[in-house]
């Protein structure tokens, strides 16, 4: 039987301890089902410009580009705040999506039903929040020329430019997701101020007409925030693009009570990325607090959208249900009694297959 080959990227913070355990639970989830992995790990961000002098070294490229689905805990680190661009940890990201080409980020975000408490929200304004942002990951203001800042003129410069290619590629993904949903795409623009936005919203509308079966309404980025604290149950598919996806996104996050649970993928033609849509956390680093969650869940999207392992996605996605129902870290404790990252990783582990754990020793709620 041949074995899937992941790329492992840790980075830094708290990538390399929610990356350990994504690749725990992952690895424990395949063998359950009798599937071979074949891991293998690469510098990536701050830790790569340590130790080879790059945050995208030659050799983490190519083997991310030569394997079937690759896998980033986090990049960013404070050292690196004041060097320059190719320096940056977060340079190193950039280029790694760009070298794959993949273009569609889908972040997914959904309060748990029975979990509708965690976050700020009430909780009847939280139950039925489910929604996926389909964040266009290659345009915009992160890649557009030209760009550069004159500290001497005291000047600074970012362009947004989308092609209408680039739109109707993200808009075909986001319409497709919502087909399999509740049928409705809310596009978020700002075509109200800017050029590319209405060629967004035209682009948008036309790509519409071949999914009939899909409704499409249109809103601005400023008012759409305002609409997912309010009315969050409302949303099925966000589609928009690079930034406003952004941070729309870490809203998204804090909605569903943590930015540490929710995970993404970034897909393409070639291997897709999967990472938790969180940071690297600085002050959250080696504590044993971090929310393994999101990349948890990364793993599970690897294993479907990567791998096509739909039954390894599922049998991850239901272990951190059970485990999340038995207990939580810091961050969605509430002040109240929380448990380690590493004690949340074994009990999702246990959650993967109840019936090989002896109840006795079980402690997740599994
Ligand atoms: P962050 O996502 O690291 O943290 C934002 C907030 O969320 C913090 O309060 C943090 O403690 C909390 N948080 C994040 N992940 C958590 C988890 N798993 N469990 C519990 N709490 C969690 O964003 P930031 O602080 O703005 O950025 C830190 C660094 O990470 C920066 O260098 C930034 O560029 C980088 N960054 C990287 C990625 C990525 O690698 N994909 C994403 C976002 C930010
Ligand atoms: C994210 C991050 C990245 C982004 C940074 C680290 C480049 O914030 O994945 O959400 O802005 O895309
Ligand atoms: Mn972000």
């Amino acid at each position: 039987m041949t074995a899937f080959r992941v790329a492992v990227l840790p980075g830094d913070g708290i990538g390399p301890e929610v990356t350990r355990a994504a690749m725990s639970v992952l690895s424990a989830a395949c063998a359950v089902d009798g599937v071979r992995l074949e891991t293998s790990e690469h510098a990536i961000g701050g830790a790569a410009v340590r130790s080879l002098g790059s945050p995208l070294p030659a050799g983490t490229l190519a083997a991310c580009q030569g394997a079937d689905a690759v896998f980033l805990g986090a990049v960013g680190d404070p050292a690196f705040e004041n060097e320059p661009r190719e320096r940056k940890p977060e340079t190193g990201l950039l280029a790694l999506r760009r070298g794959l080409g993949v273009f569609a980020n889908i972040r997914p975000a959904r309060v748990l039903p029975g979990l509708e408490n965690l976050g700020p929200l009430k909780p009847e304004v939280a139950a039925g929040l489910d929604v996926v942002i389909v964040r266009e990951l290659l345009g915009g203001l992160y890649f557009g020329e030209p760009r550069g800042f004159d500290r001497a003129a005291g000047r600074a410069v970012n362009s947004l430019v989308y092609t209408k290619d680039e739109v109707v590629r993200i808009a075909e993904v986001a319409f497709r997701i919502a087909e399999g949903r509740r049928g409705l795409v809310t596009s978020v623009d700002k075509a109200n101020v800017l050029e590319t936005s209405v060629l967004w919203r035209e682009t948008v509308i036309e790509v519409g007409k071949r999914f009939p079966s899909v409704r499409l309404e249109h809103q601005y980025v400023d008012s759409c925030a305002m609409a997912l604290v309010l009315t969050p149950a409302h949303f099925d598919v966000v589609l928009t693009e690079n930034l406003f996806g952004d941070i729309l996104s870490d809203e998204a996050g804090a909605l569903v009570g943590s930015l540490g649970l929710l995970p993404s993928a970034s897909l393409g033609a070639g291997p897709g990325l999967f990472e938790p849509v969180h940071g690297s956390a600085p002050a959250l680093a080696g504590r044993d607090v971090a929310n393994p969650v999101g990349a948890i869940l990364s793993a599970a999207l690897l294993a479907r959208e990567g791998l096509s392992l739909e039954g390894v996605a599922r049998r991850i996605e239901g272990a951190v249900t059970r485990a999340l129902s038995g207990g939580r870290t810091a961050d969605l404790a509430g002040g109240g009694n929380a448990v380690s990252a590493s004690r949340f990783t074994a009990n999702v582990l246990e959650c993967l297959e109840p019936a090989l754990t002896s109840r006795e020793s079980r402690s997740g709620g599994c």
